[in-house]
C-alpha cells in the first residue's frame, strides 16, 4: 500500500492494479495488431504516463506521436471547446492508429480528435482509454475499443491526471478531498 498524498481522500486504483490493467491491455493490443503498422497517439498531457507504460507492454513494432488539444481549462468542468494546440509530426495515412487517452468522460475531446484524424485516411482508427467514466445515464460521444477500467463520476487525479496541473506524478489514481476545490 503506497502512502497517500494529504489532498487525496481515497485511492481508487493502486499502482499494482494499474500495472495489471496495463499488462492486460498490452497483451490484447499486441494480439490484435499483429502484422499491422501500429501508431500510438497520446493526447497530452494527461496520457503520457499511461502511454509510457502501455507502449512497453506491447510486443509489436510501433511508432508513437503526440497531440495536444484543449477541452478543459484549469477547472473540473468541460468547456465543450476543443482546439489543437500541437499537431502530429508523422503522417498516419494508411496506418493503424490507436489513440491513447487518460480518461474518457463526455468524449467530446475524442470525438473531435477522431473526426480530425479520420480525414487523414488512416487504415484504422481506435481508442484505448485508461479510465472510462461510464456511469448510469451518461453517454460518451465515442466508443473506446480498449478500456483499462471503469471509473466513478468523481474528479480523479494521479497517473497522469491533474487538477490545475497538480498530482500528475502520483503513482495511483485517487479522489481529491472536497476542500481542495474550495
Ligand atoms: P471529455 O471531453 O469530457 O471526455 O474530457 C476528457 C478530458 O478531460 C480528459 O482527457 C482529461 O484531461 C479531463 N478530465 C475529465 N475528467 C477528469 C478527471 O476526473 N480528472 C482529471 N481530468 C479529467
Ligand atoms: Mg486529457
Amino acid at each position: 500500500m503506497e502512502t497517500m498524498h494529504p489532498d487525496v481522500e481515497e485511492i481508487l486504483f493502486s499502482q499494482e492494479e494499474i500495472a495489471s490493467m496495463v499488462k492486460r491491455l498490452g497483451a490484447q493490443i499486441s494480439e490484435d495488431y499483429k502484422g499491422k503498422d501500429l501508431v500510438l497517439i497520446a493526447v497530452l498531457r494527461g496520457a503520457v504516463v499511461f502511454m509510457g507504460d502501455l507502449m512497453r507492454a506491447i510486443d509489436n513494432p510501433l511508432a508513437i506521436d503526440f497531440m495536444a488539444v484543449s477541452s478543459y481549462g484549469d477547472g473540473a468542468k468541460s468547456s465543450g471547446v476543443v482546439r489543437i494546440i500541437k499537431d502530429l509530426d508523422i503522417d498516419i495515412k494508411g496506418r493503424d492508429v490507436l489513440i491513447v487517452e487518460d480518461i474518457l468522460d463526455s468524449g467530446l475531446t475524442l470525438k473531435y480528435l477522431m473526426k480530425n484524424l479520420s480525414s487523414r485516411k488512416p487504415a484504422s482508427l481506435e481508442v484505448c482509454t485508461f479510465l472510462w467514466k461510464d456511469v448510469e445515464g451518461k453517454q460518451a460521444a465515442v466508443n473506446p475499443k480498449y478500456v483499462g477500467t471503469h471509473c466513478p463520476d468523481a474528479f480523479v487525479v494521479g497517473y497522469g491526471l491533474d487538477f490545475a496541473e497538480h498530482y500528475r506524478n502520483l503513482p495511483y489514481v485517487g479522489v481529491l478531498k472536497p476542500e481542495v476545490y474550495a
